[in-house]
């Protein structure tokens, strides 16, 4: 890294420190493959706990496929895509859960894994290689574009590894915390700098305060306030949407409402790093082996959504979602089911219930957009009624 930032002048801006400690081909924790996920990785995710999460979303997605298959040219192929699959679990386990429950939908689909990383996309290649009962390819967003698809896109905490800046208040002005590398003793240091706030964020934040009211920073804010601006966000859903021709996109990231976000009293923003299931707010520890991610603020995410042309859908969090598929009916039937080895009923309710717990992620939230559709059911949104 220190050779990195000397190549660049000393001073880099902090999203570019997260995307070179995170993505640079060598030394990046997901590109070398070197940070895991999953119960004996450094961070857990939902899909990665077991089958139980990719059970219950795929009741949602097998009723969109049907939706899809209605509507649609029945010769037309349904794409399912999935944004930054990480060790691939989610796929692999929708597939299996298609196969089980909906075998007639698995030849309307074809199975479509964007993965920046390739420490990640060859663990992914592996975990999928049995699957035969659908096409699946690994493409790039700017391949896609060229040929626009119909269906399923899902990205599950993706956006809270897209790289944000830093913004710092000190002194009674806004600046950039950058990045700066000092020598002392010929020895390298990596230390946080203010830099001064570039028009084009200065217009932004203009731009959200007239537009949504969001005022960065809010009143009354302590000397010293940070947060994150979603530097990559605008890109990011400008490159989705010119690959949807037609179709919806699910989110489902930790994200919290604007007055949350950038409330005075969260005055050191959401930055947080893990290795070996220990969360760290020290986000210069340990580059390149450790995960670093940020909460995403719902209604910039949204209004960001809508300039790129996607309809908000509606959004709730994840434990209210799982409910909706039918989390409980699945508790229920564990609990009745004497037949099953009793380590795994166990092993099963324990992450179902971990899939709900409001103190992690069932405070997950479920985001929904559509692109150039008008039906789409949202069974997920429904009130839960069992
Ligand atoms: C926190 S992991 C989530 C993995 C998986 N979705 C899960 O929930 O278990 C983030 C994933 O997104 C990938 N990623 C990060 N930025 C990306 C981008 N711009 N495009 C595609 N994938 C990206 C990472 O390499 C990694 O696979």
């Amino acid at each position: 890294m220190a050779l990195l930032i000397e190549g660049a002048g000393g001073t880099i801006r902090f999203s570019k420190f997260m995307d070179w400690a995170l993505n640079e081909p060598i030394n990046g924790s997901y590109a070398s493959g070197k940070l895991k996920i999953g119960i004996k990785g450094d961070f857990v995710t939902s899909p990665s706990l077991g089958p139980e999460f990719s059970d219950l979303l795929g009741i949602q997605i097998a009723e969109w496929i049907i939706d899809f298959e209605k509507q649609l040219n029945s010769q037309n192929i349904i794409s399912l895509v999935e944004i930054g699959p990480g060790e691939g679990d989610l796929a692999f386990n929708l597939i299996q859960f298609l196969k089980r429950d909906f075998p007639k939908l698995l030849d309307k689909i074809e199975l479509v894994m964007v993965e920046l990383n390739d420490g990640l996309k060859k663990r992914q290649k592996l975990k999928l290689a049995s699957i035969s009962e659908v096409p699946i390819k690994w493409e790039s967003l700017d391949k896609i574009s060229k040929d626009p698809l119909t269906g399923i896109f899902l990205a599950h905490e993706v956006l809270d590894a897209l790289p944000v800046d830093i913004l710092i208040w000190e002194n009674n002005d806004l600046f950039l915390q950058g990045i700066e590398l000092t020598k002392v003793n010929n020895k390298n240091f990596i230390n946080y700098v203010n830099l001064p706030l570039p028009s084009s964020v200065k217009q932004e934040l203009a731009h959200i305060n007239s537009n949504l009211s969001i005022n960065i920073p809010p009143f009354n804010v302590p000397n010293r306030w940070k947060t994150e601006w979603h530097i990559g966000q605008k890109s990011w859903f400008k490159k989705i949407s010119a690959c949807i021709k037609a179709g919806n996109l699910l989110i489902v990231d930790y994200a919290l409402e604007a007055s949350r976000y950038y409330h005075a009293s969260r005055s050191e923003g959401t930055l947080i790093s893990y290795k070996e299931h220990t969360a760290s707010p020290n986000v210069l520890d340990d580059i390149g082996s450790r995960d670093i991610t940020a909460h995403l603020c719902l209604e910039t995410l949204i209004s960001t959504a809508i300039s790129n042309d996607f309809i908000y859908v509606g959004e709730t969090k994840q434990g209210l979602s799982l409910l909706s598929l039918g989390l409980s009916k699945k508790l229920n039937l564990l609990q009745k089911n004497k037949s099953e080895n009793l380590a795994k009923v166990l092993e099963s309710r324990e992450n179902l219930l971990r899939l709900v717990d409001p103190m992690t992620l069932g405070d997950f939230r479920w985001i929904l957009f559509k692109k150039n559709i008008d039906f789409i059911n949202t069974r997920f949104l429904d009130e839960p009624m069992d």
